[in-house]
């Protein structure tokens, strides 16, 4: 009931009862948090305990084209797959069109990644915040950033991010009715910086973010400590971006994952994302750190690692990492 409140009272004036167009795309980046978002205070709407600050991973993202058809429920492709209504995946985005959409319209949804889904590169992200935009053109709504931001976190919260390229900060907003809780991009270009992928598993994860962050706040003995220590750390992660202070970036980013994961492994039962091989590269990055090479890790709700270097290093880190996908985040 909440949520079609604040969906109609963002759609309002834009509302339109018919598609404008005969069919639209959009793509959407995936991002990366450097300060995470972990934990909700309103699990349906998707606000967030604190605010975040994300990297978007350029030509890593989702491509998503819609289309009205003549049927009595959307058909919905993953990879050029058509998607069984009754996987996760096609609930939430089915869950979301009805939220939004004029009550008997039907699409076609097509969307490819490129990036694995639920395997903690966030596809999640990129697959609503493409979504949201191709929904907006194909309805003519013409919405604000700022109200696309909001309906792509209802779909999930990190897609709030995902409207754009480069360094965005979602705030954490205090009204109760989500209306202040949205993304929006910072103004700085960091041209050296690069990140770098490093795929441990492709396996569907068992619990998702979404049950992750509910039995961390519910459960962890450590999860007191979290809000404080991630808006710090935001705060930091923002002044090193602006400063171009890598180090400060690096080290900030990569103790925000570590904490992160440690909330989980105080929640009860433990929650541990990580596999031995992910274990293992974090002793690489460390071993690297110590001989002077400045690269830095951060991780998800999976069990992958992102790595944080300047290009500088690309090139020996990629004769290490031979598996490594480097993204120039600043580089269209
Ligand atoms: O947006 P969700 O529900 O997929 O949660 C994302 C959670 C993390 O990826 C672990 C952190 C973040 O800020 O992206």
């Amino acid at each position: 009931m909440q949520i079609v409140k604040l969906v109609s009272r963002l759609l309002a004036s834009h509302y339109r009862d018919q598609p404008q167009l005969a069919q639209s795309q959009a793509y959407a980046p995936s991002n990366i948090a450097l300060s995470k978002y972990w934990g909700k205070r309103d699990t349906k709407l998707n606000l967030p305990i604190t605010g975040s600050l994300s990297i978007s991973l350029a030509k890593h993202g989702t491509q998503t084209q819609l289309k009205p058809i003549d049927d009595a429920n959307h058909r919905i492709y993953l990879n050029h797959k058509l998607v069984e209504p009754t996987t996760p995946f096609a609930h939430k985005v089915v869950t979301w069109l009805k939220w939004v959409l004029p009550a008997g319209l039907v699409l076609e949804v097509k969307t490819y990644n490129s990036v694995p889904t639920a395997a903690g590169l966030a596809s999640s992200a990129s697959g609503f915040a493409a979504l949201v935009q191709a929904t907006n053109r194909l309805m003519g709504w013409e919405l604000p950033d700022k109200k696309l931001s909001i309906l792509a976190r209802l779909g999930s919260g990190s897609a709030c991010r995902s409207l754009w390229h480069g360094f965005v900060e979602w705030y954490v907003g205090e009204c109760d009715d989500g209306n202040d809780s949205f993304a929006e991009p910072l103004p700085y270009v960091w041209s050296q910086l690069r990140l770098g992928l490093l795929q441990i598993s492709t396996e569907n994860k068992t619990v998702s973010s979404r049950q992750g962050m509910l039995h961390t706040v519910q459960t962890s003995t450590l999860y007191k400590k979290w809000p404080d220590q991630t808006t710090t750390d935001l705060r930091q992660i923002r002044s090193a971006i602006v400063a171009q202070d890598f180090e400060a970036l690096g080290a900030t980013a990569e103790r925000n994952a570590m904490t992160m994961h440690a909330t989980m492994m105080a929640a009860w039962p433990p929650l541990v994302y990580w596999k031995p091989e992910s274990v293992a590269t974090m002793h690489q990055v460390w071993d690297l750190r110590r001989q002077g090479i400045p690269v830095y890790l951060t991780m998800d709700a999976g069990p992958n690692i992102k790595l944080l270097f300047l290009k500088q290093d690309q090139v020996v880190l990629q004769d290490i990492f031979n598996q490594l996908q480097v993204v120039a985040p600043f580089q269209p």
